[in-house]
């Protein structure tokens, strides 16, 4: 077993970005922030120009950066005016490159440069704490990282930021839950290293508060989430508020298993080939269930928050039906066909099923339980605690049945997203056991789904199997 300072030290050149990555990041970047800045000089509306994100303070990944390009406008503008003329000029500037519109309080436009991409954000030039927008914050974001971490720090950055993403907990939006590339900022900012941060996490309390700056108690007061993660540049806002309690309790677990046999393993992403030969080998092939479709493009937060919420009420449609979902997860490409994942206890419930009837003795309930199962019972009988049994026959007794019906729109209530209906209905597909290799063809987001239910906690509880 290598030491942990050893799997550190090769840590470094998975997760540093070469010099020569660096340049042509820097050249894109530069470049963009010129043709906005030309785009923007004539705007009186508009303050100044500003690169963000992860880019800007130095602590993006190697292989996987978007650049975040802030447009910043005066706080008497209004935010339609905001919105209009900073989708118009992120437009301009991404003219000849592929780029589309994207929703988080308010819109912005991303693009695609050389494979790069690239995001043209508007937000307001306000004094810290004035905020009038959620983007306002970015700035002063940027300024807290960049004038508080050195370089050692941005390297346990860039650590953490891998070791999250490996485990699938890394990422603020409602797909993941689990933790920003801010937030992993903050927590080295805080303990000091990528170690440290992972020690602390091992014995996080329930409740326990992190917070850089000196404490306001009656804020912290008022804040119940399983931990809660103060914003240096704005102790009001709690950004453990976005990580799910699982997620939470996945780092923990992770956490404390790397440091007590740590792996590079940890560290090193599943390539769709991987996970691909992974379920070949994997006795929970036969208890997938998989539904697949196609559907319109939308905005990426409102399409997982329909894919979630249809999810969790399939879910407690199928163990109605008398299953067991013992894990369950949504996937998607994102822009024109998603599905839904349910790993089941089994497959099939037997074709009969046994339902016990009231006590002979009371002649009226006797009478309606055999009224009403009499057609279909196959058979019935008294035992020896004299009550009536009845045996009949399930209308469903394989899993895909149900998902069927749920899916097709025979049964109204489903649960599932009014907005995705249709297209469910129209388009699904259904797989389940060995079938599943049929329905990752050329679906990788499927199999990276497939990967979040089955293997990616594997390293919270130390086998691999
Ligand atoms: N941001 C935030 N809260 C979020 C998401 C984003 O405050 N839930 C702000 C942060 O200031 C962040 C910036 O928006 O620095 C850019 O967001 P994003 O690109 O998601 O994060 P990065 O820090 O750039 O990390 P990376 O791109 O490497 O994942
Ligand atoms: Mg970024």
């Amino acid at each position: 077993m290598s030491s942990l300072t050893d799997i550190l030290r090769k840590a470094i050149s998975l997760v540093e970005p070469s010099p020569s990555e660096k340049e042509n990041i820097r050249k894109i970047a530069e470049e963009l922030r010129s043709k906005v800045e030309g785009l923007t000089v004539k705007r009186s509306e508009i303050s100044s120009v500003e690169l963000g994100g992860s880019y800007a303070k130095g602590t993006w990944l190697k292989g996987d950066v978007d650049i975040d390009i802030f447009v910043k406008f005066l706080p008497n503008i209004p935010k339609k005016c905001l919105e209009d003329i900073g989708i118009a000029i992120g437009k301009k500037a991404l003219a000849g490159y592929r780029h589309y519109l994207r929703y988080s309080e308010h819109p912005y436009v991303e693009g695609i440069i050389n494979g790069v991409k690239v995001n043209v954000v508007a937000c307001y030039d306000v004094k810290q704490g004035l905020w009038k927008s959620a983007a306002d914050r970015s700035p002063y974001h940027t300024l807290f990282i960049k004038s508080n971490l050195d370089n050692r720090l941005k390297t346990e950055v860039r650590i953490l930021k891998k070791f999250l993403k490996v485990a699938g907990l890394y990422g603020a939006e409602i797909k993941t839950q689990g933790f920003s590339g801010y937030v992993s900022e903050v927590l080295v900012h805080k303990y000091g290293s990528f170690k440290s941060v992972l020690e602390a996490a091992s014995s996080f309390n329930e409740g326990a508060v992190i917070c850089v700056e000196e404490i306001d108690e009656d804020i912290a007061k008022n804040i119940s989430t399983p931990v809660v993660i103060l914003d240096p540049v704005d102790q009001r806002r709690n950004l453990g508020a976005a990580i799910s309690p699982e997620n939470i309790a996945s780092f923990i677990l992770d956490a404390r298993n790397f440091l007590k046999n740590p792996k590079l393993d940890f560290l090193k992403e599943s390539s769709v080939k991987d996970i691909y030969e992974e379920l070949e080998t994997s006795p929970l092939i036969e208890n997938l269930l998989l539904a697949v479709f196609e559907h319109k493009s939308r905005t990426v937060d409102i399409l997982w928050g329909q894919l979630k919420r249809s999810q969790r009420h399939l879910e407690k449609q199928i163990l109605k039906a008398g299953f067991e979902v013992l894990r369950g997860s949504s996937a998607s490409n994102e822009l024109s066909s998603s599905g839904f994942i349910f790993l089941l206890d089994s497959q099939t419930l037997s074709q009969f099923q046994i339902k016990v009837g009231p006590k002979v003795h009371s002649a009226q309930d006797a009478s309606k339980f055999l009224q009403k199962n009499e057609s279909n019972a196959k058979l019935m009988w008294v035992t020896s605690d004299m009550r009536i049994h009845a045996l009949s026959e399930r209308k469903y007794w394989r899993a895909s049945q149900v998902v069927r019906v749920l899916l097709g729109g025979e049964f109204n209530g489903s649960g599932v997203a009014p907005g995705l209906a249709q297209e469910i209905k129209d388009s699904f597909e259904i797989f389940t056991g060995t079938d599943v290799f049929k329905a990752v063809v050329g679906r990788s987001w499927l199999l990276e789904g497939i990967n979040r239910v089955v293997f990616a906690d594997r390293l919270s509880f130390g086998s691999s199997k």
